[in-house]
Parts: structure tokens; sequence; C-alpha cells
């Protein structure tokens, strides 16, 4: 993967630089501290086929999107502005929503890691795992996680289709993933995610609040996030329950973010009962023996 070290600052993170009154020297230490070549093709999935939807767009502004390593470097210093009232606080909704004590965690689309970390800190003992389609996300993710000294894993691959197995995660997450994707993809990655969770496991969404996204168009503009209207059009509760997830709940965070969970419930069975033919909860074939 060819990475153009020397002229990406001057192209495209001094200009974000000056929008966003961000640290440059800082920037600049940080971008040329990490041999992006290197690290990139190390975590890299060589397999990988990008979705059009991911490798034909622009994103922020960031010729390439996510597959520019300035779209890595510079998405912590933005997103600092772009999730008021702050960004920990934000984060931390998706945390407090999770009901269960999970062992296994996905992060899906888990960008550089912010949330993943997080996740991690409040489940310590949990194997957590991060996955995301950009390899430059993953070299800031992983670099972030070796600072503060968290293992976790991180892997290169699409959320819609994760090739891991069935019924391996407990708890599956994806923050500000599904403003950035079409409905449609968003739908699969639900999807998967029902595919990749246990029973009883639970899904837990971060993302704009799409009511009020709806009443705010000129807000949906300022990032350039080629898929932001149509996810303010969509319904998080409805995709979820497509999916087949029960006991889904959206709830307004902090006005600009909405935060849904729900769980996968236990399959539907068909159960005889003397000549009629009745649909239950398995729970209830169990307990009748
Ligand atoms: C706005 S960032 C969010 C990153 C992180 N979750 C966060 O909360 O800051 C969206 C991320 O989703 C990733 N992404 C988009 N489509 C994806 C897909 N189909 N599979 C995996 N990652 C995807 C992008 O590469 C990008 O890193």
């Amino acid at each position: 993967m060819a990475v153009r070290k020397d002229t990406i600052f001057e192209r495209f993170l001094a200009p974000v630089v000056k929008t966003f009154l961000i640290d440059q020297e800082g920037l600049r230490r940080f971008y040329e501290s990490i041999d992006w070549q290197t690290a990139s093709d190390r975590l890299s999935d060589t397999g990988l086929i990008y979705p059009a939807y991911y490798s034909s767009q622009n994103f922020h502004g960031i010729e390439g999107g996510y597959l520019n390593v300035s779209a890595a470097v510079s998405y912590d210093p933005i997103t600092q502005y772009a999730l008021p009232p702050g960004e920990t606080l934000v984060r931390q909704g998706l945390l407090d929503a999770i009901q269960s004590k999970p062992r296994r965690i996905l992060d899906l689309g888990c960008g550089t890691g912010s949330t993943t970390l997080l996740l991690k800190q409040a489940f310590p003992h949990a194997e957590v795992i991060g996955l995301d389609l950009s390899p430059y996300m993953l070299v800031v993710a992983e670099h972030k996680a070796q600072q503060a000294g968290l293992n976790i894993q991180w892997r290169h691959g699409n959320a819609e289709q994760t090739g891991l197995p069935e019924a391996s995660f407990d708890l599956v997450t994806a923050s500000l993933l599904f403003h950035e994707t079409p409905p449609a993809v968003s739908q699969a990655i639900l999807q998967e995610s029902y595919r990749l969770l246990t029973v009883g496991g639970e899904v837990a969404i971060l993302d704009g609040n799409q009511k009020m996204l709806r009443q705010t168009e000129w807000l949906t503009q300022i990032f350039e996030e080629p898929y932001i209207q149509a996810y303010a059009g969509g319904n998080v509760d409805a995709w979820m329950g497509a999916a087949r997830f029960e006991a889904v709940h959206t709830q307004e965070w902090w006005w600009l973010h909405q935060i849904t969970r729900g769980i996968k419930p236990l399959p539907y069975q068909t159960v005889e009962f003397g000549s009629a033919t009745d649909v239950e909860r398995g729970d209830r074939q169990w307990a009748m023996g």
C-alpha cells in the first residue's frame, strides 16, 4: 500500500489544522513518529476488498477518505470538537447503556479506537477486538492502546462480513459508524452483529440523533459526510427490528446524539401441543423439558 509521506502533511493536514485550530507541531510530530507503510502493512489483510461506497468517497473533505493516512492522523484532534458537550461524556453514554458483563466484545468500525479503549477499561477481563476497514485508523488505535497499556486485538475487516465465527461475542458495539455508511450497509452490519452474538448478547450503537439531524440539514453538511442525510432519514430502531433484535430502545443523548441498545433473543421454536402447532420461545420449550 503506497503512502505518500512527503506531501501528505502539506496537502491534507495543514488545511485541517488551520480550520480546527489544532496543535500543528504536535500533529506533525505524531505523523512523523510512525512508519505508516510498515505499520499499516502489518495490520492489513491484503485479500480484503473495499466496498465501493467506502473507497470511492472523500470523508471530511479528505481525498480517499479513511484510506488516506491524513484521515487517521487528524481524526482524534477533530473529533474532540465534533462531540459536544464532550467526547468522553458522549462515548460514556454507550458504556452506560450496556446491561451485561461481557466476556467477548467486538467494536465495529472502531476507527482510532477511542470507544474500544473505554470498553477495555470498563471490562478489563473481557477479550476486546476492534475491527475497521482502514489500516491507518487501526495503526492509530494500536498506538493508543499500547500507550495506555491495554491489550486489545485490532482486525482489518469489513463489518458487513467479518469472517468471525457465529455466536462468538456477547457484546457488539458501533460508535459513529452508521452516519458514515449507506442505510443498506448499516442494516447489513446489524445482521452481521446478530449472527456474531450469542443468545442474550447485546448490541449497542452510538451515533447522531436522527430526529435532530432531520430538522437541521445544515448540520449534516458541515463535515462533508457523503451518507449522513440518508442516515438522518432512516431509523436505527427499525433497522434493529429488521435484523431481529428485541428489547430495542433508543435514547437521545445530549440532544445531538442517540444510543440504541437491543438484545439477541432466544430463537423461536416450533412446539407441538397435541394436534395444535404453536410458536413458542425456546426457553419455554426448554423449561418444559
Ligand atoms: C467516524 S469513524 C468512527 C470511529 C470510531 N468508532 C469512533 O467512535 O471514533 C467511522 C469508521 O468506520 C470505518 N468503517 C466504515 N465502514 C466500515 C465497514 N463496512 N467496516 C468496518 N469499518 C468501517 C471507517 O474506516 C472509520 O474508521
